[in-house]
């Protein structure tokens, strides 16, 4: 493929891959020539948020990241989030509240979205906006996407205070 090809290993939604790279690779290219085309190319910068994905957990942009820095970790995409048929339940309330417009964003703010509720328990303002405030949407004006995400939260607060 190209000059000098490394390899970098890696679990993807739960598979643990091998891929060519090179060291200056980063990872949101990567991630797009092999398929995983939900984390998008935005600023390139770490700024918008559309190229989010999961490592570890932890949301991160992968438009900043080397592809060699996730040897090792596990990396998970919107890819991994949801199908077609059966949309997560965030999924569900974006489109229910008409939340998308053009969509570039959306795979990011879902990422976010995603470490938000594995790894808090309580989803006060504060909070949310600290997950989320990484992710820019040019088109909504964020109520809709702020709104269906605030439906979940408070559904999952909920059903947490119950147990
Ligand atoms: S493309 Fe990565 S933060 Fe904008
Ligand atoms: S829906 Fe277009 S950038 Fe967010």
């Amino acid at each position: 493929m190209k000059k000098n090809p490394h390899t970098v290993t890696f679990t993807i939604n739960g598979e643990l891959k091998t891929f060519l790279t090179e060291p200056d690779e980063k990872l949101l290219a990567l991630l797009r020539r092999e398929g995983y085309q939900g984390a998008k190319y935005g600023c390139g910068q770490g700024t918008c948020g559309s190229c989010t994905v999961l490592m570890d957990g932890r949301a991160v942009y992968s438009c900043l990241l080397y592809a060699m820095q996730a040897e090792g970790r596990e990396i998970r995409t919107i890819e991994s989030i949801g199908t077609h048929d059966q949309p997560s339940e965030f999924q569900q309330e974006l489109i229910a509240g008409g939340a998308v417009q053009c969509g570039y964003c959306i795979p990011g703010m879902i990422m976010s979205a995603t470490a938000l509720m594995e790894n808090e328990t309580t989803f006060d303002d504060e909070t949310v906006r600290e997950y989320m405030d990484g992710n820019l949407c040019r088109c909504t004006g964020y109520e809709k996407i702020w709104t269906a995400l605030r439906r979940v939260l408070d559904r999952q607060e909920a059903a947490g205070k119950k147990k």
